[in-house]
């Protein structure tokens, strides 16, 4: 991942470039990147926005063909990159970070950043796959309607060079892919529910419009949340629930 690097100076959504890129008759090499200054159509999960100072912030995506992994484990994948993330930004900050459920960095109660993963199957099999990747990093004053969010500078107070931060993240980001490829990810499970934010805390969560207090046990293989709720234990997909921070 990262051989091939297409820095972009504003694009819609890199996103949405490769997945142009997909479409037409030649593709594109695995592990292409695509990184931009500036998205001005920047997507999130929950058809949210993502919105980013242009120049600040690091937003890249690139293009893997996971051949290899059953669409019904897709969600592997999500695994894989997350605690990637997690591992490189912990490094760079001193201290730990957590992955939100399903795959959004946190420091403490802040969001630092969150990757979008879109992916096209063919029978049983993924075919392609693209990973979206957003960081918050010299930006240091965010909208007011954005709640519970910071930067890598708001948290360590040092600016840092996004190039060299993007290299960190895609080298993490190889190393774990290259497991998961070579089945060699037995500890992707207990690294990714080893740094789960509020895991096997008792929290309120909204679950289904109502607030209800639980405790995350897990995640199953289709990467549904796993509560425990007055002893039993209930499957979320993420439409069905919501942390209150
Ligand atoms: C989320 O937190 O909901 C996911 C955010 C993902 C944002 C990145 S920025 C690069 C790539 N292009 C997009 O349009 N989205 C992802």
């Amino acid at each position: 991942v990262g051989q091939n690097i297409i820095a972009l100076q504003r694009v819609d959504s890199t996103n949405n470039f490769l997945r142009k890129e997909l479409s037409k008759s030649k593709p594109i090499p695995e592990g292409t990147v695509i990184m931009a200054e500036d998205q001005f159509a920047g997507r999130g999960q929950h058809n949210n926005t993502w919105t980013s100072e242009p120049g600040k912030n690091l937003t890249f995506s690139f293009v893997l063909y996971p051949v290899f992994l059953p669409a019904s484990q897709q969600f592997l994948l999500n695994i894989a990159v997350s605690i990637a993330i997690n591992d490189a930004l912990t490094q760079i900050i001193g201290s730990a970070c957590k992955i939100k459920w399903p795959n959004d960095v946190f420091y403490q109660d802040s969001k630092i950043g969150g990757v979008l993963i879109e992916n096209t199957v063919a029978g049983n099999h993924l075919k392609s796959s693209i990973v979206g990747i957003g960081i918050n990093v010299n930006q240091v004053e965010f909208a007011d309607s954005i709640q519970n969010i910071t930067s890598l500078k708001n948290i360590t107070g040092n600016s840092f060079n996004i190039r060299d931060l993007m290299t960190g993240i895609l080298e993490a980001i190889d190393h774990r892919y290259s497991e998961l490829k070579e089945a060699r990810n037995e500890n992707h499970y207990g690294l990714y529910t080893g740094n789960l934010y509020r895991f096997n805390e008792l929290h309120k969560f909204v679950i289904k419009g109502a607030v209800q207090n639980g405790r995350i046990t897990g995640i199953d293989e289709t990467g549904h949340l796993v509560l425990d709720i007055d002893g039993n234990q209930y499957h979320f997909g993420l439409k069905e629930i919501r942390y209150i921070l």
